[in-house]
């Protein structure tokens, strides 16, 4: 097999005076998204994401923490890092700007510019603004920041300087002849009239600063911000070996638009003056705003990633970011226009075509999608409309214009939605035609929803994965290629999977409290008390008896809503040897089986259990329970002087997963 073309992309490495909040967010999230849709057009891919660490304001928030530095910082990006995986947006690498790596690549790239004579020594002073590690054109002394309005400070430093001036002519020849480097268009003319404008050299080192990666042999001299930053991209596919890799020169940079100039000014030139390959592209979006302003935690403005996710799942979020703006504009964020866009585009659109076709197969083929035999004319004109609707999507994917290809999809599947209600297959009756007939319309729309899916994927990743098992397709719909989405290839008689809710429709005003509630609990966590389950038995009960407040004490309901619960099945349960009141348990809680550790082995018999519907705590972190790894609590009531516990149940009829509220 040919080997597969590579394709390089990165995010901006964050700064870790602060986590992540939407913003971050969305730069991350549409790298991931562009990730997936490259695998699927057959790219070898790889996404790097990480964190910027040295710089005055970390040794700042360092200090006021009373920690060293190192130690500061290394929390931090272990924060960042785990955040993303929560989120599902691990990059294959995350580099840090600590990294050893990471600080060879800069000295060796420092080398490299002073061995091409563009590095010379001199004093530079100007304002800075220690907010935006930069020094700012043209202010006087008093002038505020016009990036972030704060005050600048003036400074005077020995620096090296890198000869930026000479490469006002490279860089223009450079945008002539890669028309494409600088997206969207709008940034490319900012760009390229700042650099007809002239440019000065820029200072690449600084001695007022201690914490940064040392000028080997200058000391007290460590590299300037950007200088160091900028690198990161490039150590992470090998720096000076880059070669071995053959990641580089990147294919595309994601940025804001708050750093467009330092991405395509400075970082080319830098190369250039090492004489590096130059990144293919840089793509800047507009911001994400709040009540029209940029979100800042000093501003108390920011809107967090995990309450939406834990209130309406990750993809939810996903899809809201890349639907709701046009790629590269600012845009508003508001919780109301996030849950309007759940429940229409997604409960009431993909959720309902998708669990309402599967219903329909279920109940009129015995959970088999048949075959179609031949088609009629509405069910061609679908065909037609899919494929015509694969054309549009694949084409603004490619122009990074996902809220028009979000459109397209969803007119798609608007089309099935519409050839249902036209089609009635539910008004047909048993006859051998009427059978035929229905299986034409179940198996055409199944095919609709099976290219809609790998469509959808790399935006909804998580629910594109459960509509692929529902519908019984091989393997993983990540696998799937271009040339999976030609109209035709559904794999029919291979039995439904089980089914499964996947976008519960929410009550507004009751959503947007509980993922306020969250956001409030998590930015001020010394606010809110502990969250204190009821009577439970398991993996949390000792640490939440210990946490339960006194039977007078009121929780709010932002604590219980903190809780959540669902409707499990038991599949299996096990003693544990050396353990006289643990069963291991596994349990099927709609969207996965997990193993978890109850203490009711003393009250009832492993056996017993089999099939028995329990209540679930499904948020709680995962603990070992006699070196068993145990993930979740089952409820129980705890009766009598000894405690016995009682689980609660359900009736047959209430779904696996269903939530407890
Ligand atoms: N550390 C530098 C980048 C160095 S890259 C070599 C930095 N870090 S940052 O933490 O401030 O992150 C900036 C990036 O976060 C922006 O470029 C953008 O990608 C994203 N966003 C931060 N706030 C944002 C919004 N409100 N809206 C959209 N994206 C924004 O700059």
């Amino acid at each position: 097999m040919p080997a597969k073309p590579k394709f390089y992309l990165t995010t901006p490495i964050y700064y870790t005076n602060g986590l992540p909040h939407i913003g971050h967010t969305y730069t991350t999230v549409v790298a991931d998204v562009i990730r997936r849709y490259k695998r699927m057009r057959g790219y070898e891919v790889v996404m790097t994401t990480g964190t910027d660490e040295h710089g005055v304001n970390v040794e700042r928030a360092a200090k006021n923490a009373g920690v060293p530095e190192s130690e500061f910082v290394a929390k931090m990006a272990d924060a960042w890092r785990a955040l993303w995986e929560e989120l599902g947006l691990s990059a294959e690498e995350f580099v840090r700007t600590t990294d050893l790596r990471h600080v060879r690549t800069v000295q060796w790239l420092f080398k490299l510019c002073r061995e091409n004579g563009y590095v010379y020594k001199g004093h530079y002073t100007g304002q800075y603004c220690i907010y935006d590690n930069a020094f700012v054109n043209d202010a006087k002394p008093g002038d505020n920041c016009p990036d972030c309005g704060r005050p600048t400070e003036t400074l005077t430093e020995e620096n090296y300087f890198l000869k930026l001036s000479a490469f006002q002519k490279p860089l223009l020849d450079f945008y002539k002849k890669n028309p494409d480097f600088i997206q969207p268009e709008s940034r490319k003319n900012e760009i390229v009239s700042f650099v007809e404008g002239g440019l000065k050299d820029l200072s690449i080192t600084r001695t007022t600063v201690r914490w940064g990666i040392p000028v080997p042999g200058e000391e007290p001299h460590v590299f300037y911000v950007w200088f160091d930053a900028l690198n990161a991209y490039l150590s992470a596919v090998g720096g000076p070996d880059y070669e071995k890799r053959g990641m580089w020169p990147a294919d595309l940079h994601l940025v804001g638009k708050d750093i467009i100039r330092f991405h395509t000014v400075y970082w080319p030139a830098f190369l250039m003056a090492a004489m590096l390959p130059v990144p293919k592209q840089v793509w800047a979006h507009g911001w994400f705003l709040m009540d029209a302003s940029k979100m800042s935690k000093s501003k108390g403005n920011v809107v967090l990633p995990r309450p939406i996710a834990n209130m309406l799942g990750m993809d939810a979020l996903r899809y809201f970011l890349l639907r709701e703006v046009v790629f590269g504009q600012d845009g508003n964020f508001s919780y109301d226009a996030l849950v309007t866009r759940y429940n229409s585009d997604l409960a009431n659109g993909l959720g309902n075509l998708a669990s309402r076709t599967a219903a329909m197969i279920e109940k009129t083929f015995a959970g088999k999608i048949p075959k179609a035999g031949k088609l009629e004319a509405p069910d061609e004109a679908l065909a037609r409309e899919t494929q015509a609707g694969i054309g549009d999507v694949l084409d603004y994917f490619e122009k990074m214009n996902f809220a028009r290809a979000l459109e397209s999809l969803w007119t798609v599947i608007a089309a099935a939605d519409k050839y249902l209600t036209t089609q009635k297959p539910w008004s047909l009756g048993d006859s051998e035609a009427d059978m035929q007939r229905k299986a034409n319309i179940l198996a055409t729309t199944a095919e609709l929803l099976r290219i809609v899916t790998v469509l959808a994927h790399p935006v909804l990743p998580d629910s594109t994965a459960k509509i692929w098992t529902l519908l019984g397709q091989p393997g993983s719909v990540s696998a799937v290629e271009l040339d999976g989405l030609r109209w035709g290839q559904l794999t029919t008689d291979a039995p439904l999977g089980k089914p499964q809710t996947l976008f519960p429709r929410v009550e507004k005003s009751e959503a947007i409290e509980r993922i306020e509630s969250m956001a409030n609990e998590e930015l001020n966590p010394s606010t809110a008390p502990a969250p204190a389950p009821a009577a439970a038995t398991s993996a949390g009960s000792g640490a939440a008896a210990a946490a339960a407040p006194a039977a007078s004490e009121k929780i709010a309901i932002e604590d219980f809503a903190k809780v959540e619960m669902r409707v499990g099945q038991i599949k299996t349960a096990e003693r544990i040897v050396g353990a006289d009141r643990l069963l291991k348990l596994t349990v099927d809680i709609g969207t996965e089986i997990r193993q978890i550790c109850a203490g009711i082995a003393q009250f009832y018999e492993p056996d017993s259990l089999i099939g028995r519907k329990v209540a679930v705590v499904t948020n709680l972190a995962p603990r070992k329970l006699r070196g068993v790894e145990s993930n979740g609590m089952i409820i129980a009531a705890s009766v009598g002087p000894e405690g016995r516990p009682v689980l609660a149940g359900f009736p047959e009829d209430v779904e696996i997963g269903a939530r407890l509220k």
